[in-house]
């Protein structure tokens, strides 16, 4: 059987996984569906149509929270029919796992090493045939998918906002030297508007909803102009289904603090970059990626308050997926991917 080499980031929103010489082939929702307590109904995008929407004996499950696996069993049990087959059919993306296929699985910086060794375990104590898991983490892999060079001495920022976390982190000669994983991001801007909703609408929104609201309405900087949405929820003192207009002033106001916190976060890395790696970040600037980058004038928030020039990327959610799979395909990058030790699954 030919090599297979996969490349997994496990995020809180979507699982993205990417294969050696194949690119990213599997982006969908990290989200699982069980019904009767422990059978797996519908995996990642179906399973996400399915939430909020499901009845009390089917549950959709979001294995990861806060950028940490939350719960062990979802997380592998969908991994294992990602690769296995679901329902009796292969998934379309047709990943197979034998004694010959290789595993890179990025992890987030800071977290504990039981955290950490949850990532290794999910795969090392699965059912699937495996030659080797490695680890990387995950700025590394997210600086080498944005194209910077991360092997040289020149000191590198890079900022990822995505769903329940961003992660600052400061990269020079292939390492990491400082890096925060914050409890802020897309769904915390989500929650913020869906509370903002409620208080001034009196109206019940969906987490759905409300990122729907953020996409078509938010933005980094207060902008003049008013533009509104329209969104459907449940009446607070009626009962009933309603529809409301909301403007981009109340989502601004709703998000500000998360983006304040994000904001307060960089300004503490860089207070503790050391000097000569603060001038190298002063010629290169902030490198943001996460989906959360897309949102309206966030880089210019950043930019002005931070005073660094911003790199934005394309596909900015994709960055750690793309540098897994560089990291498969460039033997100079090889030792980016360490072992971990085996698991006493094992
Ligand atoms: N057009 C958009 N405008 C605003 N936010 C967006 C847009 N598209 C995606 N997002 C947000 O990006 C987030 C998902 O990004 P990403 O895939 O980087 O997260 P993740 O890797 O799953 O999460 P994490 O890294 O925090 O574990 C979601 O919160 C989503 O709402
Ligand atoms: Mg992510």
């Amino acid at each position: 059987m030919s090599e297979k080499v996969y490349g997994i980031d496990m995020g809180t929103n979507s699982i993205k996984i990417s294969q050696k010489n194949a690119g990213v082939v599997l982006h969908q929702k990290n989200m699982i569906a069980m019904i009767r307590r422990n059978e797996p109904l519908a995996l990642g995008d179906e399973a996400y149509a399915m939430y909020e929407k499901a009845p009390k004996n089917i549950d959709v499950k979001k294995p990861v929270v806060n950028g940490v696996i939350a719960d062990f069993s979802a997380m592998q049990t969908m991994i294992q029919l990602y690769f296995k087959g679901f329902k009796g059919k292969k998934m379309p993306e047709n990943l197979t796992a034998g004694s010959n296929s290789e595993f890179i699985i990025a992890v987030p910086t800071d977290i504990t090493e039981v955290e950490k060794r949850a990532f290794f375990d999910v795969i090392a104590s699965s059912s699937l045939k495996t030659k080797k898991i490695r680890i990387v983490e995950k700025p590394i892999a997210d600086a080498i998918g944005a194209g910077l060079d991360v092997m040289n001495a020149t000191g590198r920022l890079v900022v990822n906002i995505g769903a329940d976390t961003t992660e600052i982190s400061l990269i020079s000669l292939g390492g990491i030297v400082q890096s925060r994983l914050l409890k802020v991001g897309g769904t915390k801007f989500d929650e913020s508007i869906q509370q903002a909703v409620k208080k001034k609408h009196n109206l019940v929104i969906g987490m759905k909803s409300a990122e729907r609201l953020k996409m078509n309405l938010a933005s980094g900087i207060k902008e003049e102009a008013e533009t509104t949405f329209d969104v459907m929820g449940r009446n607070l003192i009626t009962g009933l289904p309603s529809r409301v207009t909301v403007t981009n002033h109340l989502i601004f106001d709703a998000m500000s603090e998360s983006l304040s916190s994000i904001i307060d976060s960089i300004r503490f890395i860089l207070e503790k970059t050391p000097p000569e790696l603060s001038m190298d970040i002063m010629h290169e600037g902030i490198c943001m990626t996460g989906g959360s980058t897309y949102i309206k004038n966030l880089d210019l928030l950043i930019q002005q308050e931070t005073g660094l020039s911003i790199m934005k990327m394309e596909d900015p959610e994709l960055t750690v997926a793309k540098g897994l799979c560089m990291i498969m395909e460039n033997p100079e990058y090889d030792r980016m991917a360490y072992n971990f030790q085996e698991s006493s699954f094992h």
